[in-house]
């Protein structure tokens, strides 16, 4: 029995109408109340000295926290795909530096490595980062494909050693966030949907950034980041809210210290293993 899948969705559904802004509470006066997000995962932070592309599970000096929280992530993302045929992620997080393109390159490489073809794809086409992560040149990319400027397979890279195909951001131009937000993009990734076992789409921070919610509607289901010490709490309450109708996978502790996490103040009751979680030898 999978408890997370059959229990997350719905722990979601039944908390988020609580955040939403109801008019009697707004009048009434009285403080919305906080609810605690929907904890799917941890990842640990990795030192910060080594570069970006260095954070990498691949690199062979991952370290071997970083590499089990991901194969857990990763673990918890198959369950979803088999349970509920969700194979279209997308990374989002309130604001900028979360740990989306940190969270999205590492889930992506570890899924590749277990489970075969797996697309990246690089939806922030504002600060593109994916291809500094995954150390390779930036070319064109989402934002020539999606103007019909050059096909996908011109387009698309397999990145080795990590084994995952990437689409990087390309080149934007004024039209490129309405074409990322529109339909264009979301008929584009349904003909993929097939194509790929798992297609993971980085994307810009959903609080500053207009059209980033508009892109969720593209993917089966959103995978929110939430990083120790960056991350305000009123901004997860706000991105949750922001993301009320849309099917979320849970949401990840980023840069967390310790699995206890305790410390710290927006994750207080942060328990030593996260709510409508089990271990993978509960979900064998
Ligand atoms: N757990 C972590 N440990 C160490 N560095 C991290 C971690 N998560 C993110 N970073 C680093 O923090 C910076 C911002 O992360 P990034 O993934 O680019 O954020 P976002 O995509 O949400 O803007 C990057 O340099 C990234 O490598
Ligand atoms: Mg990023």
């Amino acid at each position: 029995m999978i408890r997370l899948f059959e229990s997350l969705p719905s722990a979601a559904a039944q908390r988020l109408p609580s955040l939403a802004s109801g008019p009697g509470s707004q009048r009434e006066g009285f403080e919305k109340p906080r609810v605690e997000p929907p904890w799917l995962s941890a990842v640990p932070s990795v030192d910060a000295a080594v570069s970006p592309e260095l954070r990498l599970v691949s690199c062979p000096s991952a370290p071997p926290a970083q590499m089990e929280s991901f194969r857990l992530l990763a673990h918890r993302m198959e369950s979803l795909r088999r349970d509920q045929g969700a194979n279209r992620l997308i990374v989002t997080s309130a604001v900028p530096g979360d740990g989306k393109t940190f969270v999205a390159s590492n889930l992506a490489v570890t899924l590749a490595r277990q489970a075969g073809a797996v697309l990246l794809v690089d939806g922030d086409v504002r600060g593109a980062h994916l291809e500094q992560a995954l150390g390779v040149p930036r070319q064109s990319g989402l934002a020539e494909v999606l103007r019909g400027d050059i096909t996908l397979s011109q387009a698309l890279r397999k990145v080795s050693p990590h084994g995952v195909f990437l689409l990087g951001a390309g080149d934007m131009d004024p039209h490129t966030p309405d074409l990322l937000a529109g339909p264009r993009f979301v008929d584009f990734l349904r003909e993929l949907k097939d194509v790929f076992r798992w297609i993971i789409l980085d994307s810009p921070p959903l609080l500053p950034v207009v059209d980033a919610l508009a892109m969720t509607k593209a993917a089966d289901a959103a995978l929110l980041i939430a990083r120790r010490d960056h991350t305000p709490r009123s901004a997860i309450d706000g991105a949750l809210r922001l993301l009320r109708s849309h099917p979320i996978a849970g949401v990840v502790l980023n840069d967390a210290e310790d699995r206890s996490a305790s410390s710290y103040y927006a994750y207080r009751s942060y328990p030593n293993r996260p709510p409508h979680t089990a271990t993978e030898s509960e979900e064998k």
